[in-house]
């Protein structure tokens, strides 16, 4: 199997705190990997360094081949690597379909009308309002609007913080459905959550973060079946 990101002994400060402590994993292509643990585990933290926003004082983070230890973020986007931030963060005084047009800002726009067309197939509630303002999306349709609008950049890995955060049930399963489609259409993805039963179940592989450390890996299956897990984040 191919290795599409490989994050070897990164270190991550904010200031005096040292949020992320010496963590290696790795994401195969046509994977879906996770990375669960609680609030403040550091797992946004080492999605932001990955994609470029936070930098690692030691380590390496190589992407497709390459170290991208040193390279921006917007570079990143056009190199394949794409993030949905925690929380959304869509254009708020856009329409849906021009939030999706600035998802494809690096790509040739002759091939826009063809993108917007494959993000509408995936989300059909999306094509439905592709004139409403995204200020006034529910929060499910915010999140199928962000991912949507990552999509519009071909990406290699996509990055996902948290898609199902704020979701009712129905929609979690929707969001989790959509995932587990992408990557059987060919998207390798790596997914945080602290919904570690969901995020589990789709995933082929895991990653347990505890304040800012790695603490048990495995398959999805094996982590689900993990007494230790189930205790701490299955509650059962
Ligand atoms: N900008 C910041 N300044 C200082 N400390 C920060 C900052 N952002 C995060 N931290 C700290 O770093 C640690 C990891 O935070 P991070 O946001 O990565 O956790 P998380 O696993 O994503 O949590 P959650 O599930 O709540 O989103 C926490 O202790 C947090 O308080
Ligand atoms: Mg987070």
């Amino acid at each position: 199997m191919e290795t599409l990101l490989k994050v070897e002994g990164i270190n991550v400060y904010y200031g005096a705190i040292h949020a992320i402590k010496d963590i290696s994993f790795q994401v195969n292509q046509g994977e879906i990997v996770t990375l669960i643990g609680a609030n403040g585990a550091g797992k946004t933290t080492t999605l932001q360094t990955v994609s470029g926003l936070l930098r690692s004082k030691t380590g390496s983070i190589l992407f497709d081949g390459q170290d991208i230890n040193t390279v921006s973020a917007d570079k990143l986007v056009g190199r394949g690597l794409a993030q949905v931030p925690e929380g959304r963060r869509v254009f708020l005084q856009m329409s849906v379909e021009e939030n999706l047009e600035m998802g494809a800002y690096t790509q040739p726009p002759a091939g826009v009308p063809r993108d917007l067309e494959m993000v509408y197939d995936l989300f059909p509630r999306l094509k439905e309002r592709r004139s409403q303002v995204a200020g006034t999306l529910s929060g499910g349709e915010q999140q199928m609007l962000a991912m949507g609008r990552a999509l519009m950049s071909h990406p290699k890995l996509l990055m996902l913080d948290e898609p199902s955060m704020g979701l009712a049930p129905i929609l979690v399963e929707q969001i989790f459905d959509i995932i587990k489609d992408l990557n059987r259409k060919g998207s390798t993805i790596l997914l945080v959550e602290q919904n570690a039963q969901m995020a589990l179940s789709v995933a082929h592989r895991g990653y347990v973060m505890e304040t800012g450390k790695i603490v048990a890996t495995g398959t999805g299956a094996e982590l689900i079946e993990s007494p230790e897990i189930k205790r701490a984040y299955l509650g059962g």
